[in-house]
């Protein structure tokens, strides 16, 4: 049978879906990763921690699957959280640096130095990304930095999925150091109009060339298992890798140019396909691969190679978490929605979560969390929902820049990610949008699309449009409320967020 297991190793934690030939998950494993602290702005991960979750969610995964008669499994699909960078040794397999993850602005003073070096344009130009900490570049190069990683022959520079890739292929002197052109294109190193890594960037980075991975489409062999993983078997072909957000734009089946997802997670990610053409550098947004499918059959005007335009926002669930974990006013996210809903509004109470800076469209490192609107009738619960209309808010800013840039209004959004269980969230939005909003019926649709890019390469379907059939909506959100409502509560939030903006320099 056709059971395709996707790897999701995400920030918060890895896990591995299994699918069958209709895009049901059928089973699951989990595991947490632990956050490493070490200083104010910095976080960190550790390689080994990641890929031992990757192995023992496979063996898990694998186990009930074969004892329920369900293999053998015909392809495995890896998708990460992007831009965390990782440096290892191709003798040994062993990291040489603990990863520093997307989160992390330790690289945020280089970043400005390149600026002021006048780098931006031609960095906005190869890579259709802005200069920010954020990507990877910055931050392998901070790793090779003075007393750092050595660059010699033996070093492997990689994402997330290199990593993963690397080990399931036989790690120590023998793994494949490869990368899909979806996580290249994240790393400030890479262009993505030649869809090659820029060697004038590679060397402002001080970066050893031939560390870097090979870049390969996002659909096709990569490799196979080098050895078996409890039932899975060792020679089980890894064919689809492509990063988290990429993934979901893939796994929402958003083929054709302009449509549009939005996944609301730690962060929030809109990403809108845009077609075969790059596109320039749209103001706030960044421009990104979205795939590259390869040697996949192709329905007629469907290209191999897809761009999307990104929005990036840093902190949406993220502001959840610091509800539980920073006020203490709720004990789990699951409650954010039930609270929020005990009140009709927030009754003028704003929550701007700028708790790692802001992203898209503003892209501001020193904005600063903001609670504004405060009266003694003030509860938590208005300060809940103040923390989901942020998440709305936030977003239907990246929208109307995506409109600017491509010139055509969004129209239906595709949505998923932990937060989007929220009915409240998903009505606020479709209401701020003035456009329906459609929650997928496959919640996971990050490990979905990556199981989706690994089952096209080895047969399990055949075409992009038997993947558009197999998508299902689970709930509908259409607008409520007119356009002046929607204009007024925006106009709120752009007097909150006008007082977290520049916070850190003021
Ligand atoms: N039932 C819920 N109600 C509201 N918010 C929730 C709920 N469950 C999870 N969340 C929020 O969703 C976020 C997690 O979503 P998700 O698992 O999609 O994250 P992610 O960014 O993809 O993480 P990773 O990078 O680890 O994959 C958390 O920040 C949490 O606050
Ligand atoms: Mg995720």
């Amino acid at each position: 049978m056709g059971t395709v297991l996707a790897i999701d190793a995400g920030t918060t934690g890895i896990r591995t879906i299994a699918f069958d030939e209709t895009g049901t998950p059928v089973d699951q494993a989990y595991r947490e990763l632990t956050q490493h602290y070490p200083a104010p702005g910095w976080v960190e991960h550790d390689p080994e921690e990641i890929w031992t979750g990757v192995a023992d969610t496979l063996a898990e995964v694998a186990g009930r699957l074969d004892a329920a008669g369900r293999g053998p499994v015909a392809a495995i699909g890896i998708t990460n959280q992007r831009e965390t960078a990782l440096a290892w040794d191709r003798a040994t397999g062993r990291p040489r640096h603990r990863a520093i993850v997307w989160q992390d602005r330790r690289t945020a003073d280089r970043c400005d130095a390149l600026r002021d070096a006048g780098r931006l344009p031609v960095i906005r130009e190869r890579t259709g990304l802005v200069l920010d900490s954020y990507f990877s570049a910055t931050k392998w190069e901070w790793m090779l930095g003075p007393g750092g990683v050595e660059p010699g022959a033996g070093l492997a520079l990689g994402t997330v999925d290199s990593w993963v890739l690397y080990q399931l292929t036989g790690g120590a002197g023998r793994g494949i150091l490869a990368t899909d052109v979806t996580n290249a294109s994240r790393t400030l190193a890479f262009d993505i109009g030649a869809l090659a890594w820029d060697a004038e960037l590679v060397d402002l980075f001080g970066l050893p060339a031939r560390s870097l991975p090979e870049v390969m489409p996002s659909s096709g062999r990569f490799g196979v298992t080098a050895r078996a993983f409890g039932a899975l078997p060792a020679g089980t072909p890894i064919s689809g890798v492509a990063g988290d957000q990429q993934a979901a734009l893939f796994g929402q089946a958003c083929f054709t140019p302009g449509m549009t997802k939005n996944t609301y997670g730690t962060g929030s990610f809109v990403l809108m396909n845009v077609g075969s053409d790059r596109p320039r550098s749209p103001e706030g947004l960044l421009a990104t691969v979205a795939w590259d499918l390869g040697q996949v059959p192709r329905p007629a005007g469907v290209p191999r190679v897809a761009y999307a335009l990104e929005g990036s926002v840093f902190v949406t669930g993220a502001a959840i978490q610091w509800l539980r974990d920073g006020l203490g006013i709720i004990t789990e996210a699951a409650e954010t929605g039930p609270l929020a809903a005990t009140v009709a509004d927030t009754e003028g109470v704003y929550f701007v979560p700028a708790l790692a800076g802001m992203g898209s469209p503003y892209w501001d490192p020193d904005a600063r969390g903001a609670i504004v609107g405060l009266t003694r009738g003030s509860g938590r619960a208005h300060l809940a929902r103040s923390a989901v209309e942020a998440m709305g808010f936030q977003t239907r800013d990246v929208v109307q820049a995506m409109a600017r840039a491509s010139g055509a209004e969004v129209g239906a959004m595709r949505v998923d990610g932990g937060a989007s269980v929220m009915d409240l969230l998903l009505q606020f939005q479709a209401d701020l949008l003035q456009a329906p909003v459609a929650r997928a019926a496959v919640v996971d649709t990050t490990a979905l699309g990556a199981a989706w890019l690994a089952g096209l390469a080895e047969g399990v379907w055949g075409s992009l449009d038997e993947l558009s059939d197999q998508w299902r909506a689970d709930a509908r959100f259409d607008p409520g409320v007119g356009p002046d409502v929607a204009d007024a509560r925006m106009a709120g939030w752009h007097r909150a967020l006008e007082r977290a903006r520049g916070w850190a320099r003021r």
